[in-house]
């Protein structure tokens, strides 16, 4: 089928030259037609103008054509989000009733909770409760404007429950109509049995996770946390050097907790990101300025934590890209709602609203490898797009935090939602 919007707005979003990604102070600025049309066919992007210029070639009359009134309302290409850990058993929040009476994250992870309690959670689960309560939290997400999602493992941490937890991303790419981008995360955190040993854990993950992970073609990419008292910056190098061999990209967590030196590790293997960065400063400025690692912030987990941000404003002003991510995972994050990470991005880390939806969209596709295909208003790209409700302008996007403003989510051509 094919689908034509008309009397739109505002089109936002509009890309006439390809780019892979904005940077500094292209950041603020938005290309949108106003009073618009969009027309979709085979599950692209076949055209998009003014209204008066609206004329549809001959082979798209005669097919079906399903057409959509717009009128007060916007279109935007959907989300992209490129970090999560949306494949989980059980909710946490008890820790979180913990972390409000003053535990930090270290501490609750320190007593086995964290990382390691989710671990021992999805070890119980079977991959179809996995399945189905992934498949959930994804309808979610679509419903919020999501159009793509990087998903981790990571709450395995051994070489059975590594894989029972790619295999259901793998099955996730298979049932949802969102794009999905998996990620090999073993080193997430330092298994109770390995305390006091972690290098022999590297080795696992080295020598037996990784090769299997590859000969099964589980993963897209390889994730590190690169922090203090997780993985130090040589284990890094080790687990990053190992799977690119495999041809697996590293997209690292980094400098949530400290200067780790993961920024440096991540743009040193040429990462595609390295997210978190609450602790960046200059020298971390100048390591990713000219390298062709995005930096991408994740104000869900500063915001739920109570963390220091990331200088966003600070890199942003000094020539870089950033990308936003929800970073949806039980601990630290447990949600995956982009509308509420652009009002965070505005209003905590003073970024404008145009920075924040390129930060969302172009810049976030950028981060998960999907910019040539996603991200953009652009004629060729997959049409995943959405609709909003009648509103005022692109600023109140972020400026009406906490509701759903979007009324219809188009992914791959087809009505979604
Ligand atoms: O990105 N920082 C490390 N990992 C996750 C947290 C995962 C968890 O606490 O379960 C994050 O915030
Ligand atoms: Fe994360």
């Amino acid at each position: 089928m094919n689908i034509l919007i008309t009397n739109i707005k505002e089109l936002v979003q509009v890309e006439y030259s390809s780019k892979l990604m904005v940077c500094g102070s292209e950041m603020g600025t938005i290309k949108t037609v106003r009073n618009a049309f969009l027309l979709i066919s085979k599950g692209k992007i076949a055209d998009f103008g003014k209204m008066e210029d609206l004329f549809l070639p001959e082979e798209t009359e005669g097919r079906k054509l399903k057409t959509i009134d717009a009128t007060g309302r916007l279109v935007l290409p959907c989300f992209c989000d490129p970090h999560t850990h949306l494949v989980y058993a059980g909710s946490r929040e008890l820790e979180y009733v913990d972390k409000i009476k003053g535990l930090s994250y270290e501490e609750i992870a320190r007593r086995g909770g964290g990382i390691l309690n989710s671990a021992k959670r999805l070890h119980e689960a079977t991959e179809t409760e996995l399945v189905a309560g992934a498949m959930q939290r994804l309808e979610e997400v679509i419903q919020l404007g999501t159009g793509a999602v990087e998903i981790k493992s990571g709450y395995g941490l051994n070489t059975e429950d590594e894989l029972k937890m790619l295999r259901v991303i793998r099955k996730l790419k298979e049932y949802s109509p969102l794009t999905i981008k998996a990620t090999f995360l073993g080193a997430h955190a330092v298994p109770a049995e390995y305390r006091g040993n972690p290098k022999e854990y590297v080795d696992l993950i080295i020598n037996e996770m990784i090769p299997l992970v590859a000969s099964e073609e589980l993963a897209d990419y390889i994730d590190v946390f690169c922090d203090r008292g997780f993985f130090t910056v040589e284990d890094t190098e080790r687990i990053l050097m190992a799977g690119i061999k495999y041809g697996l990209r590293p997209k690292i967590h980094a400098n949530e907790l400290d200067y780790s030196g993961g920024i440096q590790a991540g743009v040193k293997y040429n990462a595609l990101s390295v997210d978190h960065l609450e602790y960046t400063g200059d020298e971390e400025i100048k390591v990713l300025l000219g390298s062709e690692t995005m930096p991408t912030i994740l104000p869900g987990a500063a915001f739920f934590l109570n963390m220091p941000l990331a200088p966003a404003r600070k890199m942003i002003d000094s020539g870089l890209p950033i990308a936003v991510a929800s970073d949806f995972n039980p601990g630290s994050s447990p949600s995956g709602n982009m509308q509420l990470i652009l009002s965070m991005a505005s209003i905590l880390y003073r970024m404008t609203p145009e920075e924040a939806i390129n930060a969302a969209t172009i810049n976030a596709a950028y981060a998960m490898g999907l910019s040539e295909e996603l991200g953009s208003i652009a004629v060729g790209k997959v049409a995943n797009v959405f609709i909003t409700n009648p509103i005022p302008s692109i600023e109140y996007m972020p400026y009406a935090y906490g509701s759903n403003k979007i009324e219809t989510v188009i992914l791959n051509g087809k009505i979604a939602w």
